[in-house]
Formats: structure tokens, C-alpha cells, sequence
């Protein structure tokens, strides 16, 4: 504030000094001067600029031609460009960048602006290029900015602009450029864009427009960019749209269009690189004069009512001669028929190829393997049969591969353990019987796999657990799997959802189940597993689903299943479970655990209490570990475990975990987070912290409810020394 009204009387000074009256603004009075104090007031709004970019703008910095993002004209010595993109700045724009009366580029795009476009942008007379791409800027476009006349670019792409496009824009007669997309801007596409008549670019894409598309659009004779996708548009495309024969990228997809798809698109838009149509309500076929754009890239009407006509998937056929195809996306149709051997003649560049969800059957032509380019494969949801032929073991560099619910059968071949670099694999719902091949062990990036719902039978190799790269989803379920679950399933560190039911799974849960650190759902239902539950599985922490329904599983419910905080669901219904069903944790709620049809298990009466220290009774000689465990906790949070903040559920073991290890500040005694001095060494504040979190967690291991998982007093105290080693020991640096 008050370094402003420094710069201000400065500039009063100044205009006092050589002009005798300073009641109205006459721009031609506008100096360098004012340049100076509009960027001084530009950069007092910003309030973070993360890398100090602006820190040569100060006023005594004198000649603002030589501040950061700041250009001159050399002879008249006026701002005529800032450039300030990229800079992260956050803050609003000032409305004193009207007083910048020469400048010709405004460019203020991937900053964190927000606040509205002042109406003073409209003072800006030469603005050539307005630029605020990527920020968060909101409130709806000035109409004052339709006297930038000069206007070429006005690229407002990625804010929260809102409200209607103001008509007016048609006043802006040099545009070229018209970039509107990712907004929020609703109300319908007004005609007067039809007015601008020099763009080359209009891009509207999502946003909120609604209404059919104005047919006088087809005006815009020099446009090579087209982009309307993802608004609310209904009605069917005026047929004048077809006529911009200019047009090179042409969108619309994600609207309500509908009607049928000129068989001539391909004649009257001679020049269409990126055709993009997808989920609407399009009817017809796929345009048979597309074969006519040779250098055509991309061609995308998924998710539409096209259907084959009486040539079924001949189309193929003829998209050979477009020999830059990259991109092809026919999914979700009602295309018919069988896929042609011409299939591998398709552009060696094509690189994704959806086809999933049509009506197409036979089988998959071995020529699908010359495509090796492909990077998505989708044959998913038709009617194909016959086996995967092994050629495809031959895409190497393709990552994703969905041929699930379709006819497939015979066994999966070996080759296709050679797609190293496989990061997704889909073969679900399909006839596939036989071993899951052993080559799997090749996927070294997979990381979701699903082989569900098909007849594999035989045990499941070692090497599928050896992906230690998984980290999405294993579902091997509905299938005829039978043998142990081997050892190696400790491999899978990263794997988030396991799914083994409706097999015939045998042998106990290996113990080792407990290092799959970070499964959250794990599905083992209707197997034959036998043996204990380990307690492990209260080493998953993340686990918010747990099935382990009609097996034979035995003997007790482990207790460790009650510190998993995450868990949602626990089904063990359908075993021989026995003993007592714990009571605390989950088995609080019994709406979230089903445990019938284990004739042995017994419904607990609230117990009543361990005789340890924390639980309501007072420490006893017997206290183990335990106790230690809750003295550390009481001495390091400085709350007594009776106290009052205590009732109902919320013990202080429970309230330390909740918060260790990310928050262990929020229940450390607040005494303790003070800078320490210790041996006269001074302690590095972060170190201090990671002693604590320490401290806690030592005191966290001897508390934990199972015995077995419990740390020993001997290993509490090793571990409290080296702590105390750590904090006290000078480091060199
Ligand atoms: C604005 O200033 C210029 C130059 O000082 C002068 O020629 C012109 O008459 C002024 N305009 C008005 C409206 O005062
Ligand atoms: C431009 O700024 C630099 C420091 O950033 C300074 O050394 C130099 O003298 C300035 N030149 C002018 C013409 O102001
Ligand atoms: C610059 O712009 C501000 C805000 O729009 C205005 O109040 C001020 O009078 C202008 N300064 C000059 C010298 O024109
Ligand atoms: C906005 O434009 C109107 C004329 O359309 C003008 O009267 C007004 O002064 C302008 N506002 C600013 C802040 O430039
Ligand atoms: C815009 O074009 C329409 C015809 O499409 C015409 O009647 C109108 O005068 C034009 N408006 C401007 C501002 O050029
Ligand atoms: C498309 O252009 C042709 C030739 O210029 C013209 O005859 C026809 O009427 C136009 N069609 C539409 C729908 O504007
Ligand atoms: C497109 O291909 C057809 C043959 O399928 C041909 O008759 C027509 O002349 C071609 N059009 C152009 C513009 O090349
Ligand atoms: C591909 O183009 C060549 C030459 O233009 C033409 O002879 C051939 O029929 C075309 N093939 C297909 C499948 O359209
Ligand atoms: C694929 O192209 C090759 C060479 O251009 C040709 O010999 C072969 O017949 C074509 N295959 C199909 C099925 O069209
Ligand atoms: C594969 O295709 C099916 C059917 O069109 C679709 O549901 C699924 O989302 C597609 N998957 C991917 C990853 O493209
Ligand atoms: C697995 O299925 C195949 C093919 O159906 C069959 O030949 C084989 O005997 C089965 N193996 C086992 C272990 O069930
Ligand atoms: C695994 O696949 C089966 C059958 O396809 C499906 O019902 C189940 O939901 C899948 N499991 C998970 C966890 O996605």
C-alpha cells in the first residue's frame, strides 16, 4: 500500500510538472511514465510469483523496456508487448492494463490469474493478441472487448468464463483466431461469428453451448479448425458445414447430433486431417469417400448409430490407400460383419484401433499383426470366435490389448508373452481354456491384468505373481483354476485389487499375504482354501474389502483384522470359523461383517478389558510391552488415556494411528514442537519432527492388538536408543 502511493505521487509529480491541467485523460498524454505505473499496478496484484520473475519491475528499476516479459518499440519508447507466460503467477489482472495504450501482445497464458478480464482490456485499441489461456479467470467476456479491432488471437482457452459469447465479436473483423474452449460459457453459438470471416481457428469445445449450430457458420470459408465437441448441441450439422472445404480439423464430438453422415464428406473436405464425430447420435455408414484423404490421420465416429450397410466391414478395405492413419475409433456402432485380411494393410502408422462393441464376428485375421505401430488394440464386446491368433505375440510395442467378451476359444497362445510391453491385457468374458501361459512372466510393465470369466484351468503359474510391475487389478476369477496359491503372491507389492473367486483354489492363504502392502479389495470367495486365516492380513493396512466367503477356512478370526482401519466389508460367511468374533474395529458394525453359516463362531459379549494400561484398567506387573507402549504415547501426546477426550470409541491408541505417520504433529504435545537445544547442538526443526513421528511409532508397535505383531520390550527400547542417537549425533552437515 504504501510503496503504491510512493509510485503514485511520483507520477503526479511528474504530469504536474509538464502539463498545467490533469482533469481528463487524454491518451495521447499517456507516457512510458504510465506504462511504468500500470505494470507497477499490474505487479501489485499479483500476489505469488513463485520464481521472483517479476523481481526486476521496482520503480527503481527506471526504464521498464528492460523488465522481464516487458518489450519496447525502439522508437516511440512504449510497452508494446508483455509476456508473462508460464510464470505461475498468481493474483487478478489490474484494470490500469488498459493505460497500456501501445501494446500489441498480451500474453498472460498458463498462470494461476484469477478474477474477471477488466472492461479497461478494451482500451487496448492495438491489441493484436490477447492470450489468457490456462489460468482461472472467471465472470463472462467484456463486451468492451469488442473494440480491440486489431484483434488477430483472443485466446481465452481453460478459465471459467461463464455466460453467454457476446454477439458483438462480429465486430472484430481481424480475428483469426477465436479460442473459447474449457470454459463454462452456455447460452447458444451466436451467428454473428458467422461475420469473421478471416478466422482459421474456432474452437468452442466444452463448454456449456447448447442449441442446434448456426448453418451460416459455413460463411467461415478460410477455416481449417473446427472444434465444437463436448457442449450440449442438438439438431442435425447444417449441410454447410461440409461446404468449408478448408476445414482440416473438423470436431463434434460429445453432442446430441444426429442425422446421417454425407457418403461425400471425403470429396467436399478435401483437405481433413482429424475427423471427429464420436458419441453422438450420427446415423449411416462410414463414409466411403474418407478413402479418398490420402493423408487423413484421424478418423473417429465411435459411439454412434453407424451401421455396415450391405458391405459390411469392406470400409477396411478401402481406408488402405490413407497411408498416414494413426488413429481409428469405430467402437460402439452397429457395424456388422467380418473383419478382412486387408485389415493388415491398413497404415503401417496406425496406432490406435477401437472396434470394441459392434456386432462383429469370425475371427481375428492373423494380419492384425503387420500393424505394428498399435499401441491400443480393441476388439471387446463382439461376437468374434476362433483362437487369438498367435501372430499378435508379434505387436511388440503395444501396450493395450482388450479382446474381452467376445467367442474366443481354444488356449491363450504362449507368443503372447512376447508383448513386453503390455501394460493392460483384457481377455475376460471368452471361451480361453487351458494354463494362463507361463511366458506371462514377460510383462514386465503389466499393470492390470483380468482373465476372468473364462474355463483356464490347471494351477496358477508362479511367474503371473511375479509382476511385480501390477499395480491396477488381478481378476483370475470365474474360471477352473484349482491347486495353492503360490508363495510368490508376496511379489505384488503395488496391486490394488486382487480377485481369485469362483475357483477351485485349494491349500491355506500363504502367510506372505501380508507384504501385498497395498491391497485394498482382495476377493477369494467360493474357492476351497483351508487352514487359518493368517494374522497377517492385519498388515493391509489399505484394505477396505475382504471376501473370503465359502471356503473351508478355519479356526479363529484373527484379531488383527480389527486395526484395519480402512476396511468396509468383511465377508467370512460359509467356513468353519470358530471361537469368539472380535468386537472391536469393524466388528463394531456387524452390518459390515457377514460371518454366518461358521456353526462354530460365537457372537462376543462386550469384553472386559485385557488388564493392559489404556484400556480403562489401571497398568498391572504383567503389562508388557503393551503398557510401555501407551506410557510412550501418554508422556509424547500429553493426554492421559482416561482423560475425557477419551469416550466412546475413540481411544488414544486409535486417535494416535489416525493421525500417524502424515499428521503426528496434530496429536504431538505441542511443547515438544518447540526448537530444542540438546548438548548445545542445535536441532534442525525437521529432524526434531522425524524423531518424534519416530518416538510414536515405536510406541504404536506396542500396542498393536496382536500379541504376535507386537514388538518386544528389548527391540522398543534398541529402537528408542537409536532414535536418541539420531537426534543427539552431530552430522557433518
Ligand atoms: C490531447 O493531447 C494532445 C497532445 O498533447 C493534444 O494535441 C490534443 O488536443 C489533446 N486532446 C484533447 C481532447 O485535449
Ligand atoms: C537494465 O537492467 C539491468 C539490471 O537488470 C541494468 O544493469 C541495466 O543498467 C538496465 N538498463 C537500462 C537501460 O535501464
Ligand atoms: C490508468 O488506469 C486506471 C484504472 O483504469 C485509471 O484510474 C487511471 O486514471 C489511469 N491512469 C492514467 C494516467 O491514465
Ligand atoms: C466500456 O465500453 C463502453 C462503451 O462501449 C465505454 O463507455 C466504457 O467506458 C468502457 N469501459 C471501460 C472501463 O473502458
Ligand atoms: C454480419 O453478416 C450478416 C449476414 O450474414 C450481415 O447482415 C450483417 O450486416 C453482418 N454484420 C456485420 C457487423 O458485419
Ligand atoms: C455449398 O456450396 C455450393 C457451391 O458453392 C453451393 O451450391 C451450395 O448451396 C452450398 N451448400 C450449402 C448447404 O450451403
Ligand atoms: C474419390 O474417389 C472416387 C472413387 O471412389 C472418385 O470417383 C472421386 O473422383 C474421388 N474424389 C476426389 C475428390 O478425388
Ligand atoms: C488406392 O488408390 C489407388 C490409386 O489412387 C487406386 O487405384 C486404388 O483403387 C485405391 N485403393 C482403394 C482400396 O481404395
Ligand atoms: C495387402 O497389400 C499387399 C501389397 O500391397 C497385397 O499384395 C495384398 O493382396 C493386400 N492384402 C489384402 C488382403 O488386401
Ligand atoms: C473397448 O471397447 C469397449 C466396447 O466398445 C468399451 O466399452 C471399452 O471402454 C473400450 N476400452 C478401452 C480401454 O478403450
Ligand atoms: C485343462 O483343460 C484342457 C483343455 O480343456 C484339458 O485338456 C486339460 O486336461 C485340463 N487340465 C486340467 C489339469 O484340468
Ligand atoms: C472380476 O471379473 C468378474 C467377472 O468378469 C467380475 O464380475 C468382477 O467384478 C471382477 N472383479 C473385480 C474386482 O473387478
Amino acid at each position: 500500500m504504501y510503496y503504491n502511493s510512493i509510485v503514485y505521487l511520483l507520477c503526479l509529480v511528474f504530469f504536474l510538472s509538464s502539463h498545467c491541467s490533469f482533469c481528463f485523460v487524454n491518451t495521447s498524454e499517456l507516457s512510458i511514465v504510465t506504462d511504468k505505473e500500470a505494470l507497477l499496478s499490474f505487479k501489485s496484484l499479483v500476489s505469488i510469483d513463485p520464481s521472483d520473475l517479476l523481481f526486476s519491475w521496482n520503480n527503481g528499476n527506471s526504464n521498464p523496456c528492460n523488465w522481464t516479459g516487458v518489450y519496447c518499440d525502439e522508437v516511440t519508447q512504449r510497452v508494446t508487448r508483455l509476456d508473462l507466460s508460464g510464470f505461475r503467477l498468481a493474483g487478478y489482472i489490474s484494470p490500469y492494463i488498459g493505460n497500456l495504450s501501445f501494446l500489441d501482445f498480451l500474453q498472460l497464458q498458463e498462470n494461476h490469474l484469477t478474477g474477471i478480464i477488466p472492461d479497461q482490456i478494451g482500451d487496448l485499441s492495438s491489441l493484436v493478441v490477447l492470450n489468457l489461456n490456462s489460468n482461472s479467470i472467471r465472470g463472462t467476456i467484456p463486451l468492451n472487448i469488442t473494440m480491440c479491432l486489431n484483434l488477430r488471437i483472443l485466446d481465452l482457452t481453460g478459465n471459467k468464463i461463464s455466460k453467454a459469447i457476446p454477439k458483438g465479436l462480429n465486430h472484430l473483423l481481424n480475428l483469426e483466431s477465436l479460442n473459447l474452449g474449457k470454459n463454462q460459457l452456455s447460452g447458444k453459438i451466436p451467428t454473428s461469428i458467422s461475420n469473421l470471416t478471416s478466422l482459421l481457428t474456432l474452437n468452442l469445445a466444452t463448454n456449456e453451448l447448447g442449441g442446434m449450430i448456426p448453418s451460416d457458420l459455413g460463411h467461415l470459408q478460410n477455416l481449417r479448425f473446427l472444434d465444437l465437441s463436448i457442449n450440449h448441441l442438438t439438431g442435425t450439422l447444417p449441410p454447410a458445414l461440409y461446404n468449408i472445404s478448408s476445414l482440416i480439423y473438423f470436431a463434434a464430438a460429445s453432442n446430441q447430433l444426429w442425422g446421417e453422415i454425407p457418403s461425400d464428406v471425403g470429396d467436399k473436405l478435401p483437405n481433413l486431417l482429424n475427423f471427429n464425430f464420436c458419441t453422438n447420435k450420427f446415423t449411416g455408414s462410414i463414409p466411403g469417400s474418407l478413402h479418398n484423404l490420402t493423408n487423413i490421420q484421424s478418423i473417429r465416429l465411435a459411439n454412434n448409430i453407424v451401421s455396415s450397410g450391405n458391405e459390411g466391414l469392406e470400409f477396411i478395405t478401402s481406408l488402405t490407400n490413407n497411408t498416414r492413419l494413426r488413429f481409428l475409433a469405430i467402437g460402439d456402432n452397429l457395424l456388422e460383419g467380418v473383419i478382412p485380411d486387408s485389415i493388415g494393410n491398413l497404415s503401417n502408422s496406425l496406432t490406435y484401433l477401437y472396434m470394441g462393441g459392434n456386432y462383429i464376428y469370425g475371427r481375428i485375421p492373423a494380419s492384425i499383426s503387420h500393424l505394428n505401430n498399435l499401441a491400443l488394440l480393441n476388439l471387446s464386446n463382439n461376437y468374434l470366435s476362433g483362437e487369438i491368433p498367435p501372430e499378435i505375440g508379434q505387436l511388440v510395442e503395444m501396450p493395450e490389448l482388450y479382446l474381452a467378451a467376445n467367442k474366443i476359444t481354444g488356449s491363450i497362445p504362449n507368443s503372447l508373452g512376447n508383448l513386453r510391453k503390455l501394460s493392460v491385457i483384457d481377455l475376460s468374458a471368452n471361451n480361453l481354456v487351458g494354463r494362463i501361459p507361463t511366458t506371462f512372466v514377460g510383462f514386465q510393465k503389466l499393470l492390470w491384468m483380468d482373465l476372468s470369466d473364462n474355463r483356464l484351468n490347471a494351477s496358477i503359474p508362479k511367474e503371473v505373481f511375479s509382476l511385480s510391475s501390477l499395480t491396477t487389478l488381478l481378476n483370475l476369477s470365474n474360471n477352473l483354476l484349482s491347486g495353492p496359491l503360490p508363495q510368490e503372491i508376496e511379489a505384488l507389492e503395488s496391486v490394488v485389487t486382487i480377485d481369485l473367486s469362483n475357483n477351485n483354489l485349494h491349500g491355506s492363504i500363504p502367510y506372505v499375504i501380508g507384504n501385498c502392502r497395498s491391497l485394498e479389495e482382495l476377493f477369494m470367495a467360493n474357492n476351497m482354501f483351508s487352514g487359518f486365516i493368517p494374522d497377517t492380513v492385519g498388515k493391509l493396512k489399505g484394505l477396505a474389502i475382504l471376501d473370503l466367503s465359502l471356503n473351508q477356512l478355519s479356526g479363529t478370526i484373527p484379531r488383527s483384522l480389527q486395526n484395519l482401519h480402512a476396511l468396509q466389508l468383511l465377508n467370512l460367511s460359509f467356513n468353519n470359523l470358530e471361537g469368539l468374533v472380535p468386537t472391536e474395529g469393524i466388528f463394531k458394525n456387524l452390518s459390515r461383517v457377514n460371518v454366518e453359516g461358521n456353526s462354530k463362531l460365537c457372537l462376543n459379549l462386550p469384553c472386559d478389558g485385557k488388564g493392559e494400561y489404556g484400556q480403562g484398567v489401571k497398568p498391572s506387573t504383567s503389562g508388557d510391552a503393551y503398557s510401555y507402549g501407551v506410557m510412550l504415547l501418554e508422556l509424547f501426546t500429553g493426554k492421559n488415556p482416561t482423560s475425557q477426550d477419551f469416550n466412546g470409541e475413540m481411544n488414544l491408541i486409535k486417535w494416535v494411528q489416525s493421525a500417524f505417520p502424515t499428521h503426528t504433529e496434530q496429536v504431538l504435545d505441542t511443547e515438544l514442537l518447540q526448537p530444542l537445544m540438546c548438548q548445545t547442538i542445535s536441532i534442525k526443526p525437521g529432524k526434531q519432527l522425524e524423531c518424534l513421528i519416530s518416538v510414536i511409532g515405536v510406541g504404536l508397535s506396542c500396542t498393536v492388538d496382536s500379541q504376535v505383531e507386537r514388538i518386544s520390550m528389548r527391540e522398543a527400547l534398541h529402537k528408542l536408543k537409536m532414535v536418541k542417537d539420531t537426534l543427539v549425533k552431530p552430522t557433518l552437515n
